[in-house]
């Protein structure tokens, strides 16, 4: 081995052998509790860590930063969303600030490169956001306040053969996620009566949608089902109708990741008639909803809130509630008192599996519809109380 091949290796060692012995100890007694959140706050993705951040801090203003006599303290941390700096943040957040809590993750690669540290530490840590089924297998410490694709994709898979779309190809990214809505959606909706006829996969990072949209239009289908992340819907929306897709009849379903609040508004009337399905609209009819769009509105410049920042406005719950269970405990005790949990989220009803650690909550399919002016995703039917398929049927 050269010697840079040797120091780094000598680095990744010492730095796990810290991890084995890093929290509980001294920390537990002082009255600090501190939560390192990892996000994508520069990069193609930075639009997640500004809801994020935004989510968190508003949670805070809300409900203050001391629980059980502890204060709560944030460190905020950027990996640009590149998987081999969220893992060394987490590393030196739980081995140099000795953190009790982590969590962030934007993207599925993000958080699968950060579990090995959270298992070693045994940090319990939130999921805010990576959405691939098997993320929440990858650490015992992992709790997931987001979604799961393949829970959101069989509302709009069931959804469609009723309404007269038969034949679709689905295009999705391609990675995780991507794969759990292109076999969540085969399934679901082959089994009510439709039929895939082509499952496109298009590349992650700066997609030219053109050559997949020619291929959907030569293919004629009834729909095209789309999944692609948070911030690259309006790239392909505005590709979808500059083919004339639209014009050839072919009709376009997605999960709400394609129609997502913080873009919706500036998409323009091609959004408009676009049916999803997905687990939060800034459009939400309930009163806990209102008040949350309300001040989160009031706290960022008139911006609405995505389901970003509400999975992070809900993971703050999440990591409150189960610091007043414990009387300020961390540790497994911690991440036992958040497994369970139930509450009333500006999304609707959710709860904490105890079992899987993953969330269940209410997959609603919506319609994009201008109110007052702009444009939101309309909720119009719902399916109660989802848990991720792959786990418990529904
Ligand atoms: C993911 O990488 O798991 C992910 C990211 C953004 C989304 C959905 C899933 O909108």
């Amino acid at each position: 081995m050269n010697k840079r091949g040797f120091l780094a290796r000598c680095a990744l060692l010492c730095g796990m052998s810290a991890l084995a012995g890093a929290p509980l100890g001294a920390q537990a007694q002082s009255d600090v509790v501190k939560v390192g959140l990892i996000f994508s706050m520069t990069g193609p993705f930075a639009s997640t860590g500004r809801q994020l951040e935004a989510g968190v801090r508003l949670y805070q203003a809300q409900y203050g930063d001391r629980v059980a006599g502890k204060k709560i303290e944030l460190i905020i941390k950027d990996d640009a969303g590149v998987p081999e700096q969220s893992r060394r943040l987490a590393q030196e957040l739980v081995v140099n600030d000795k953190v009790q809590v982590l969590a962030g993750f934007s993207l599925t690669p993000l958080a699968l490169s950060v579990a090995p540290v959270a298992t070693q530490s045994k940090t319990p840590s939130v999921v805010f956001v990576a959405a691939t089924s098997s993320v929440i297998d990858a650490s015992p410490y992992y709790v997931r306040s987001s979604f799961t694709l393949p829970q959101v994709t069989i509302g709009v898979a069931e959804w469609a053969p009723r309404n007269g779309l038969k034949n679709v190809v689905s295009l999705v990214s391609d990675y995780g996620p991507g794969i759990d809505a292109e076999s969540a959606f085969k399934q679901r909706f082959e089994l009510n009566g439709g039929k895939v006829v082509e499952a496109i996969r298009v590349p992650v990072r700066n997609p030219d949608f053109a050559p997949f949209l020619q291929k959907v239009r030569d293919l004629k289908p009834d729909a095209v089902f789309v999944f692609l992340p948070a911030g690259v819907g309006s790239a392909f929306m505005k590709q979808f109708t500059e083919r004339g897709l639209d014009k050839a009849g072919i009709r376009l379903i997605a999960t709400g990741d394609v129609t997502e609040d913080d873009i919706l508004a500036d998409m323009g009337d091609v959004a408009l008639g676009v049916v999803t399905s997905h687990h939060y609209s800034a459009a939400h009819p309930s009163a806990a909803n209102q008040k949350f769009v309300e001040a989160y509105r009031k706290a960022n410049a008139g911006k609405r809130p995505n389901y970003m920042a509400v999975a992070a406005y809900d993971g703050m719950r999440l990591i409150h509630s189960a610091l007043q269970a414990t009387k300020g405990a961390t540790g497994d005790a911690l991440l036992d008192a958040m497994k369970g949990q139930s509450f009333e989220s500006p999304r609707g009803p959710v709860l904490i599996d105890a079992q899987t650690r993953d969330i269940v909550q209410d997959v609603y399919i919506r319609r994009v519809e201008r109110r007052d002016g702009e444009l939101y995703n309309v909720e119009f039917d719902v399916l109660k109380a989802v848990h991720d398929p792959g786990r418990r049927g529904k």
